[in-house]
This record gives C-alpha cells, structure tokens and sequence, in this order.
C-alpha cells in the first residue's frame, strides 16, 4: 500500500513532516531540561540563582515541552489510524519505547517541582547519567519507524 493512500491522502506527508518537526522540538526539551538541571543543583536554595532557574525551567516546561509531547502524539496517532499499522511489530515496538520516552518526560516534570521546593534528590552524577537515556530511546524509535525491522 502507498503511503498516502490513508484517510489523510498527500496531505500525509505534510503530517509527517509535522511530526517530525516537534519530535526534534520535544527531543531538544528533553535534553535540555536535566542539563538545566545539574546547573540548578549548583545554585544555594533559594538564592537569586535558584529563582532564576526554577524560571528557566519552567519556561521550557510551559512552551517547548508539553506542547511539543502533544503535537508529536497527535499527529503520530493520526499516521498510525492512517497507515492501519496496529498489529506491525515495529509499531507495537515504538509505541512502548514512546511511552516509556512520555514517562521519563512526566518524570523531568516531577523532578522540576521536587527541585522547586528545594529538594535535591539526585546527585550531578546520576543527572548526567539519565540524560542518557533520550538519546538511546530517539536513536532506537527512529531505527523502528525508518527502518522497520
Ligand atoms: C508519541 C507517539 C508517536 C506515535 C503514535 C508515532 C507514530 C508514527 C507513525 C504511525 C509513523 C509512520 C508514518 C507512516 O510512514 O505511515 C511515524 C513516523 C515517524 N516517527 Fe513517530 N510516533 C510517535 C513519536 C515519535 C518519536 C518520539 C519519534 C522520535 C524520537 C518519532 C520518529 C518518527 C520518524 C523519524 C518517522 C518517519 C519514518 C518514515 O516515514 O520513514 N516518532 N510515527
């Protein structure tokens, strides 16, 4: 079956692209934020530094992250109804490492008001060791949609 012979038509392709456009603005986010992190770390509670960056993130919550998580699924379930790909492996495969991506994003978000409240939980270490992790999770979830093994 061609790619646009779904309910969306030639129009497909623009979603696509749609798609992949906030999938590079959410995945920025997404490294982003624990950067923000450990340099938040290193301020004393609140001190003016602390404020600034608890501003800072919350920035990037409000107009890069969220938006971005639910254009990116809105548009990837509008090509999933559309290509029908329910049952592919592929898809099921992505769609649990998706998940699994939106969970570590709820997670970021718990961690930003954990931090707000002048919490430090994590050390820098680990902080930088979980940013890690959206790199292997992009790199896998593009191999799945491209590739389709
Ligand atoms: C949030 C839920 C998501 C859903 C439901 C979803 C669903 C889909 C579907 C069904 C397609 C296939 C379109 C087609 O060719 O018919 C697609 C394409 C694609 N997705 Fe997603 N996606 C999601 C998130 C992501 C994320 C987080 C990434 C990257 C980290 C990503 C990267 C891509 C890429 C690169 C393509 C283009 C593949 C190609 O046509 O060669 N998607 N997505």
């Amino acid at each position: 079956m061609a790619d646009w012979a779904g309910f969306l038509g030639a129009t497909m392709l623009w979603v696509k692209a749609a798609h992949i456009i906030f999938v590079i603005f959410l995945m920025a986010g997404l490294f982003m934020m624990p950067r923000f992190f450990v340099y938040h770390q290193q301020a004393m509670v609140g001190s003016d530094e602390d404020k600034k960056w608890i501003e800072r993130e919350d920035r990037l919550r409000r107009i890069i992250l969220n938006p971005s998580l639910v254009i990116v699924w809105i548009f990837g379930l509008m090509l999933a109804f559309n290509g029908n790909y329910w049952r592919e492996t592929w898809f099921i495969a992505k769609l649990i490492l998706v998940l699994a991506l939106s969970g570590y994003h709820g997670w970021l978000i718990g961690y930003f008001k954990t931090l707000s409240k002048g919490e430090r939980p994590l050390t820098e270490k680990q902080l930088r060791m979980l940013n890690e992790v959206p790199g292997v999770a992009a790199a896998i979830i593009v191999i799945l949609a491209v590739v389709r093994p």
